[in-house]
């Protein structure tokens, strides 16, 4: 079978960002800039994003398009008859994983979503304790993680052109005008200029160890790297396409989505006198009483809503599109039941990470809930070594020449080329070795 691939440069940019624009940039970002001292944290994150995430995404780029196959059989190719394999594996193991917790939280913003349509958040008074009584009932939030997930599947099932390439071409930029509306009428509040300058002017005197290692993190989670995902899609790019380029497009616009996000959400939370730090719970909890305040606010709800579900959506099914690539590929299931089986089991560790927050609430493993277990798995295990390890690939395993034709295009690309060495650098050692001591402090701090 013809295996497809992206239509055009466009489509597949705003597929990626897709991938990358998600609840890391919309609810994750916000309140780490919140609780990490505003301006301080965005300029360590973009420094990682620079010297670390790129170079990580760059690595991903030339092993998915160099191989243009799935992630197992991209390393398996490149490597015959070698443990790197594994890694592949590893590298579908994750998002599958990931999936199975993040459906949740889209789950949650498809519920807020119907809650702002039905103008739910119009008195304060109804919306205290509405969050905590929602996620841990038993039934509601299986139903919306259930829808949530049906979506991402249909999606895919479509296929990488008409499914995943125009879904993400029509919903990227609705979701860009909706984020940059909501932030210019949230900035031009009364009382938003302290939020203003709280996100742009650098606490350093709340920067920690801790500081460091989170907004490492989410320099990781929010480009959607180390688990196979920046790969797959590179692998239906075209050859002509240029990596480096894209690679910085990608990684700036979404830069750009979460810096947008946390104008639409911080000045607001000062505007109405919030707290900032208020942490994971910030846009369920918070942000609806910052509506009820807000003149419009009910109709501002349902359309920041939305935009979240979209996010989540356009990130799920880039995850998505990992797992069925291996099936497909490797094991030659159909499209459908690859899509199918896969529902089906991701359902269920759904059901349970869900239920975590309910009637599951006293199961936990090692002091942590099922769906923190799945989070730390992914997120500070998983991840970071799928990271490491694709960079180790390209900087020590593959021959150079077969690098430098991927970033250059055969030496086509003269810019490219001559700053190959600079980045041939990074990819080899300061990516692995920064990731690596990051990593490592997590568990120490
Ligand atoms: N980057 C997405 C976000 O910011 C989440 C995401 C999508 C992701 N695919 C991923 C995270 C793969 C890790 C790995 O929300």
């Amino acid at each position: 079978m013809e295996r497809e691939n992206f239509n055009s440069r466009l489509g597949m940019l705003l597929a990626m960002v897709g991938s990358a624009v998600g609840l890391g940039n919309i609810w994750r970002f916000p309140y780490l800039v919140g609780v990490h001292g505003g301006a301080a944290f965005i300029i360590l994150y973009v420094l990682f994003v620079f010297l670390l995430s790129l170079p990580l995404l760059i690595s991903e780029f030339v092993i998915g398009r160099a191989s243009r196959l799935n992630a197992y059989g991209a390393y398996d190719k490149l490597a015959p008859n070698t443990i790197w394999r594994y890694v592949g594996f590893l590298s579908v193991l994750s998002p599958f994983l990931i999936i199975a917790y993040y459906d949740v939280v889209g789950g949650w913003s498809l519920h807020y979503f119907f809650e702002a349509c039905a103008m739910s958040f119009s008195q304060s008074s109804e919306i205290a304790g509405m969050f905590s009584n929602h996620i841990s009932s038993p039934f509601a939030p299986l139903f919306t993680m259930g829808l949530f997930l049906l979506m991402t599947c249909v999606v895919v099932l479509m296929g990488v052109q008409s499914g995943i390439e125009r879904f993400g071409k029509i919903m990227m930029p609705l979701l860009f005008l909706v984020i940059l509306a909501i932030a210019i009428w949230v900035i031009t509040l009364p009382g938003a200029s302290e939020g203003v300058k709280y996100l742009f002017k650098p606490d350093f005197s709340k920067v920690t160890g801790k500081t460091l290692v989170a907004a490492m993190g989410q320099a990781f989670f929010s480009l959607s790297l180390g688990c196979g995902t920046m790969l797959t899609y590179a692998s239906y790019a075209k050859k002509s396409d240029n990596i480096g380029s894209s690679s910085l497009q990608i990684a700036f616009a979404d830069l750009l989505f979460a810096i947008l996000a946390s104008c639409a959400i911080l000045p607001g939370v000062f505007a109405f006198g919030v707290d900032p730090g208020e942490g994971p719970g910030l846009i369920f909890e918070t942000l609806p009483m910052m509506f009820a305040a807000m003149p419009l606010g009910s109709l501002v709800a349902i359309f920041f809503f939305l935009a979240v579900l979209i996010a989540a959506l356009t990130s799920t099914i880039s995850m998505l599109e990992v797992v069925i690539a291996y099936l497909v590929e490797e094991h030659h299931a159909s499209r459908k039941a690859a899509v199918w089986g896969c529902f089906s089991v991701l359902f269920l560790l759904g059901v349970l990470c869900s239920m975590s927050f309910g009637p599951l609430k006293d199961v936990t493993i090692l002091g942590k809930t099922i769906f923190d277990c799945f989070d730390f798995l992914a997120a500070n295990i998983l991840m970071p070594f799928g990271g490491i390890l694709a960079c180790v690939f390209v900087g020590w395993k593959m021959k150079k020449p077969d690098v430098y034709a991927e970033l250059t295009n055969e030496g086509s690309l003269r810019f490219m080329s001559k700053i190959y060495p600079l980045i041939y650098f990074f990819i080899r050692y300061v990516a692995p070795a920064g990731i690596l001591c990051v990593t490592i402090s997590n568990f120490l701090l």
